[in-house]
């Protein structure tokens, strides 16, 4: 693995560039992708240009397997994933990905999830990953089941965590339905993979 790029059966995961907000409008914009995220509402151009497409550039860049991942199949952009250091814990890192729909069905969400996973314990002292999802979210929840990772707890975002979201614009109004916190620890994925 090299500071800019990493390799699954299918997958290339590299670094964002200028490039990418084509991609990454084309994404936001299919409300099936954002139907659990923002119910179903794209995400404005000026927002990616301006805060999305910039974090994604710029955040842990050089502390792989830290940061945004744009992740293409034969040279094709299929979606991004992220592995991000959870502030304040030293040891905690949390997982997120999103993929065009074209994509969906053939694992390469979990394929990605997996490199990530890996490299992050393999790479870095953090001693647990985290991933949320909202609970109507099958097809997430599944990708983080097929990684190994349990259910945690079940909670409720706020309206001011909505608000904080980095990387789509939820609207404010809160949901009904629970969201999931799931978690692997490093004892459990050493232990998966003897
Ligand atoms: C969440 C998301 C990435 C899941 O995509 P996905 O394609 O269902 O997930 P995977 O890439 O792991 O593929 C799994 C599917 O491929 C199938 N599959 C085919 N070949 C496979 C393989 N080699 N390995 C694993 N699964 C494979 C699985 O059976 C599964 O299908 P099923 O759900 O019908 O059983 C996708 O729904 C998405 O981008 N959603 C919008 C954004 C979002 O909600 N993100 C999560 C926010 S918390």
């Amino acid at each position: 693995m090299t500071a800019g790029s990493m390799h699954a059966d299918r997958l290339l995961l590299r670094r964002f560039d200028a490039g990418d907000i084509s991609h990454l409008i084309e994404l936001d914009a299919d409300p099936e992708v954002m139907r659990y995220l923002t119910g179903g509402i794209a995400t404005e151009r000026s927002a990616i240009e301006q805060e999305i497409l910039p974090l994604f550039i710029d955040a842990h860049r050089n502390d792989p397997p830290f940061g945004f991942w744009a992740a293409e199949e034969d040279g094709r952009f299929v979606g991004w994933l992220s592995l991000r250091p959870v502030p304040d814990t030293g040891s905690v890192a949390s997982l997120g990905y999103r993929f065009m729909r074209r994509a969906w069905g053939r694992g390469l969400a979990t394929e990605g999830a997996h490199l990530l996973i890996d490299a992050g314990f393999e790479r870095s002292s953090i001693k647990r990953i985290v991933a949320t999802t909202y609970e109507e979210n099958r097809p997430s929840i599944r990708v983080l089941e097929r990684l190994g990772m349990r259910l945690k707890r079940r909670f409720r975002y706020s309206a001011a965590d909505l608000a904080g979201s980095e990387t789509s614009r939820p609207s404010k109004e809160l949901w009904p339905g629970d969201d999931l916190e799931f978690a692997l620890d490093r004892q459990d994925w050493i232990s998966s993979r003897a």
